[in-house]
């Protein structure tokens, strides 16, 4: 054993989705440690955004879970879903029990638009239309305006893509994913006819990958409009482009889309540039009848990056649906500090601080979106996480860990246990995911999800 290392040393890693995981195989395959690890989640289902994220229609990218269940195979890898940080457990709880303390949790709330009649009904975030049709236990009951004709997506980003891609898929198209059963039946019956994506700048700062705007042009049933004029450069944004293969193939996809004849597909996708929306306009009931938009032009900033300045001018759309896809952001967690400016954990390099001095707090750290923001594909996370991982176990080598006493592992089951907790193993997540897929066959779907919470707990409590 390394020195100062104890034996076993024992991990508490809070969120199992991808930068969890990649921390707990980190922790585990390390050949001079002997680590047990307690990964935690709130769900009673592991994966995180894998789950209630990644589109329904995007199953390749989901069989990662193949590589988390390898994790989960080892022997002294523990999931304890179902279990919250800041509910059932406090983080003097985790540092009595643990030696060191890994936060994984996301960022699950919403940037806000911040313009007024943002909040009225038929203006919802991603992060809830997305929970919605993905089966997040804390979106089933979200109520979604789909009798909109003409619905407005805020952003860029490959988010805005999925959120427009869901809409603009046929039923038929939906029934082969693993789109949960709500949102299959709500949105075969939707009465949506146009999407309009909204880029706040120009064609060549969008923030979408080339993969995911190419399936833009190849949905059954809908057509896409873009302006041509909108697709010329000037010059700092042609240095952009320049600079990046990316941004070239999303302007040379963009410019086929331009070019191409309409279908009479039953449903048409708009992308339009450099506006900004400036205020939501509700009808006599209160819910979203337009949008407001302040057109923008571009201008270089002195490190060459590109910037919407408006113009004056604006515009109304009518719309009755508004989807803000404009990114996410962590929520702060008792006793963990929080950096109120980033919205993250507050952290240096993965070792969490405290938030004014910026000084180390031992022995507890934070990978993922929790430690950076959202940005960052599924697969960047593992060497993110494994990254922090060395950190800890340089940290513990140090001798940061070196003479604490803890209780034996089960200590913390009897806490859970005394607090009412039910706590869902890893063993009762593959009966509900079996459970799942089995359904899903019966409808020709990878899986069907049970996204009521009480059902699934009253079915793994059997
Ligand atoms: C809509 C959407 C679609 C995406 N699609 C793709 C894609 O197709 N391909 C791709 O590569 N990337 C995609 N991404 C990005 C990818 O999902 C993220 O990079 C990744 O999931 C971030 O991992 P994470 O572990 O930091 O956070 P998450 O995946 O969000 O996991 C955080 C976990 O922490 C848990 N948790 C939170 N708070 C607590 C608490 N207090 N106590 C206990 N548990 C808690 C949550 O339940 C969750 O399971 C997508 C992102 C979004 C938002
Ligand atoms: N299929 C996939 O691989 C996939 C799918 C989904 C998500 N992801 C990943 O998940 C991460 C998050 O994606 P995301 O789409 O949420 O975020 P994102 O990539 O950061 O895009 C956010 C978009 O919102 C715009 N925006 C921000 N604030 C705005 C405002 N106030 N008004 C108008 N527009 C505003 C941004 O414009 P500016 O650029 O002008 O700021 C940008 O276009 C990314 O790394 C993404 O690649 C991947």
């Amino acid at each position: 054993m390394t020195a100062h290392l104890p034996f076993p040393l024992r991990v508490a890693v809070v969120g199992s989705g991808p930068a969890g995981f990649y921390a707990a195989e980190a922790l585990l395959r390390s050949p001079d440690v002997a680590a047990e690890v307690d990964v935690f989640d709130r769900l009673p289902t592991p994966y995180g955004l894998v789950r209630g994220g990644v589109a329904p229609d995007h199953q390749k990218i989901k069989t990662v879970t193949r590589i988390y269940e390898r994790t989960a195979a080892r022997p002294s890898f523990r999931f304890l879903g179902n279990v919250m940080l800041g509910r059932d457990l406090s983080v003097d709880d985790l540092r009595a029990h643990y030696h060191q303390i890994v936060y994984a949790t996301g960022n699950e709330a919403d940037r806000r638009l911040g313009i007024p009649g943002e909040g009225i009904w038929g203006s919802t975030p991603s992060a809830v239309f997305v929970g919605w049709y993905n089966g997040h236990p804390d979106y089933r009951a979200a109520k979604i305006r789909l009798s909109a004709e003409r619905v407005a997506v805020i952003g860029n980003g490959n988010v805005a893509v999925d959120v427009a891609r869901i809409l603009l898929r046929t039923p038929e198209e939906l029934a082969a994913t693993d789109l949960a059963g709500h949102a299959l039946e709500a949105l075969s019956g939707s009465g949506v006819r146009e999407v309009w994506m909204l880029g706040r700048r120009g064609p060549a700062q969008a923030a979408f990958t080339p993969q995911e705007l190419k399936e833009l042009g190849e949905l059954a049933d809908a057509d896409l409009r873009i302006d041509p004029a909108d697709l010329e450069l000037d010059p700092a944004s042609a240095a952009e482009v320049e600079s990046s293969s990316s941004r070239q193939r999303n302007l040379e996809l963009l410019r086929e889309f331009a070019g191409r004849p309409p279908r009479g597909g039953h449903r048409t996708l708009h992308l339009r540039f450099c506006v900004s929306p400036t205020e939501i306009l509700a009808d006599e009931q209160g819910a979203v009848r337009a949008l407001v938009l302040a057109r923008n032009r571009l201008a270089a900033r002195p490190d060459g990056s590109v910037a919407a300045r408006p113009t004056g001018e604006t515009e109304t759309v009518e719309v009755g649906l508004v989807l803000a896809a404009i990114g996410y952001a962590a929520d702060p967690i008792p006793g963990v500090p929080f950096d109120d400016r980033a919205r993250v954990i507050a952290n240096v390099d993965g070792r969490v601080c405290d938030a004014a001095t910026r000084a180390a707090v031992p022995n507890e750290y934070v990978v993922g979106w929790a430690r950076t923001g959202p940005q960052g594909l599924i697969g960047s996370h593992k060497g993110g996480s494994a990254e922090v991982v060395e950190r800890m176990l340089a940290d513990g080598r140090a001798g940061a860990v070196a003479g604490r006493e803890l209780p034996p592992r089960t200590a913390i089951d009897e806490l859970l246990a005394a607090r009412g907790v039910q706590v869902v193993g890893f063993s009762d997540w593959k009966r509900l995911d079996e459970v799942e897929v089995a359904r899903g066959e019966r409808r020709g779907a990878p899986r069907d999800k049970i996204a009521d919470g009480d059902a699934r707990l009253a079915l793994l409590g059997d």
